[in-house]
């Protein structure tokens, strides 16, 4: 169902555009203080100053005066792995007494312990516990959201994870957008130890050609004891050639040259980068490649966060995102992920709202449908329980998202 919607009063704050913003642009919004947006169908057909457009009551749609908030557009949240059996909580409990997270992922936990719940449920278990955290999303004003597969690792159950997307995306009345990733190459599963070669060969000859249709990126955790530099290439060669876009988690714990990578292959964005290189840096600005950074997971880790005033520096294009996982980040608060980027990243506001809307549509290759307000985008628009963005870093990890619209659907609010 596709709504229509008659906005008048907003104090709107829009990046403009059907591409990614680099560097020193991502701080440009568009502000129209006294603004109207017109919505017929699910998709914005007039947004501008109110002087001279008629104000009244629109019969049949939902008119909604917003004085006094600011409207900004729905939240992309282009980089989760939401769907997943089991929990790890005794894990977190490891890391706070000093363990790593490659250590515990080294004996045998880890992503191999979501892998063996993730086996044992059905794809309707899958897609009923996610949908639960999709609902808190949705809460929170994400509109578009990105979801791996990733803990199935064996074609039955990468399948089966696609499945359980399939299933969300197909549900009546979705609250969201829901992309899907297929990231078969998350880990080495445990029947295949020390047999890496063998375990790319399958996701070559067996998963790629079954999954190429179903999952709009392929996605891999590029990293050492992993899948080292040499393996990476040779897995997205194979996913590009078969058609796929891509992506990679780079440089999240060692500095391998997963951005570097990212650049020659010309992946759609690298993920993480906390340990990035200069030189991965400039080839991902050079390349146009958007990093997306995931503030939430540095600090769960504590490890540093990744340089985004170095990217945007050297004209990158920063997206923002969770990384909602069971194991590294089990956090999904956008709230949270705002005021890291401003407090420990150096970002400002308006270069947060580009890097959670614009930019993280272009991170999934929809900047032309979603990420900002503009005419003959998909009405994805929020409206904010305040007057001034500069609210939205400073009330702290706290939601101020008041109305959430979908597709010209409120899906929370007044209405
Ligand atoms: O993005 N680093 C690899 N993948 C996830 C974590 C997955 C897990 O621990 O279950 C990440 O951090
Ligand atoms: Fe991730």
């Amino acid at each position: 169902m596709k709504g229509n919607v008659f906005i008048y009063n907003a104090n709107i704050f829009t990046p403009v555009g059907s591409s990614a913003k680099c560097g020193a642009e991502m701080g440009n919004l568009l502000h129209i203080p006294r603004g109207v947006i017109m919505v017929e169908d699910g998709v914005i057909t007039f947004v501008g100053d109110e002087t001279g457009y008629p104000l009244r009551v629109y019969n049949r749609f939902t008119n909604i005066d917003a004085r006094g908030k600011a409207v900004i557009p729905g939240f992309v949240d282009s980089h989760t792995h939401l769907i997943f059996g089991g929990y790890r909580p005794e894990e977190f409990g490891w890391r706070l007494k000093g363990e790593s997270y490659m250590s515990i992922m080294q004996r045998g936990g880890g992503i191999q312990s979501t892998v063996n719940a993730t086996r044992k449920a059905t794809p309707e278990e899958l897609a009923d516990k996610a949908q639960w955290y999709i609902d808190r999303m949705s809460e929170m004003g994400v509109t578009t959201v990105e979801a791996k597969t990733g803990y199935g690792l064996d074609t039955e159950s990468e399948l089966k994870m696609l499945r359980a997307l399939e299933i969300l995306r197909k549900r009546e009345n979705q609250k969201l957008e829901i992309v899907p990733t297929f990231l078969g190459a998350h880990a080495v599963p445990s029947e295949y130890k020390e047999r890496t070669e063998e375990y790319v060969d399958l996701i070559i000859r067996e998963m790629i050609p079954l999954v190429k249709d179903k999952a709009r990126f392929f996605d891999i955790f590029s990293e050492k004891n992993v899948f080292e530099i040499e393996d990476s290439r040779r897995l997205l060669q194979a996913a590009r050639e078969a058609g796929m876009k891509l992506k990679l988690h780079a440089d999240e714990i060692v500095t391998l040259g997963g951005a570097e990578l990212a650049a020659e292959m010309g992946a759609v964005s690298a993920d993480h980068l906390l340990h990035v290189s200069d030189i991965g840096i400039r080839n991902m600005a050079e390349k146009g490649v958007v990093a997306t950074l995931l503030p939430l997971t540095a600090f769960a880790l504590r490890e540093p966060y990744a340089p985004a005033r170095k990217f945007i520096e050297a004209g990158a294009a920063v997206a923002l995102a969770t990384d909602l996982n069971p194991g590294s980040c089990f956090s999904g608060s956008i709230p949270l992920t705002i005021a890291l980027a401003c407090i420990y990243m150096g970002m400002t506001v308006e270069e947060t709202i580009t890097a959670l809307t614009l930019n993280g549509a272009a991170a999934l290759d929809m900047a032309n449908e979603t990420g900002s307000i503009e005419n003959g985008k998909r009405a994805d628009l929020l409206i904010l329980d305040f007057p001034e963005i500069s609210m939205l870093p400073y009330y702290i990890g706290m939601n101020c998202v008041q109305t959430v619209i979908y597709k010209g659907r409120v899906i929370k609010g007044l209405q």
